[in-house]
């Protein structure tokens, strides 16, 4: 298959680091832990990344859900594993990978609501639309079109997620 870059490994490191500074400014002074929950699996090096380019204490927690096969959105989610503590009164940061149809983080915030954090806000290296469900994604990375991307934890059939940049299949 043909991968050409989208977005360079350079280009990666240097926006994480930059969405690093802005969650450390945005909540440095606030109160109650800080929980940065990972959504597995497509977004774990950009969790990994990101939580080393934070300037505070975090808690790390781990989910996992899928609703992809292949290249197509089933529509369904399915939940493999859930958060393991308490998420009372913690601020809850969401990591994901890409945000496409935002069906995924829908559901995801959903669920993490009825936990009463003190707030939930979402962090995603890739966004194809800003604007759609309605969710805000607070600290975004890249916003592109309506491309299948690759790399950097993204699979296409569970292949290509190591690659250190982010590609599209031609
Ligand atoms: P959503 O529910 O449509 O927003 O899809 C979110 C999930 O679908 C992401 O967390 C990815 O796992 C997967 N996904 C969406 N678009 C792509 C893509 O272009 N490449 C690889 N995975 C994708
Ligand atoms: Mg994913």
């Amino acid at each position: 298959m043909n991968i050409k870059t989208l977005i360079s490994e350079e280009e990666l490191s240097s926006k994480v680091r930059e969405i690093g500074k802005s969650i450390t400014e945005y909540y440095s002074g606030k109160t109650g832990e800080i929980v940065v929950v990972c959504v597995l699996k497509g977004s774990i090096n950009f969790f990994s990344d990101l939580v080393r380019a934070i300037d505070l204490d975090v808690r790390y927690n781990f989910i996992q859900v899928s609703s992809y096969s292949g290249k197509n959105t089933t529509g369904r989610i399915k939940v493999k594993s859930w958060v393991e503590e308490s998420l009372e009164g913690k601020h809850v940061i969401i990591v994901e990978d890409i945000v496409d149809t935002g069906g995924t983080l829908k559901y995801v915030i959903k669920y993490l609501e009825k936990q009463n954090p003190a707030s939930i806000e979402v962090s995603s290296i890739v966004v194809k639309d800003i604007h759609q469900h309605g969710i805000e994604v607070k600290f975004p990375g890249f916003v592109i079109g309506d491309k299948f991307i690759v790399g950097y934890g993204l699979d296409y059939d569970e292949k290509y997620r190591n690659l250190p940049y982010i590609g599209y299949i031609e």
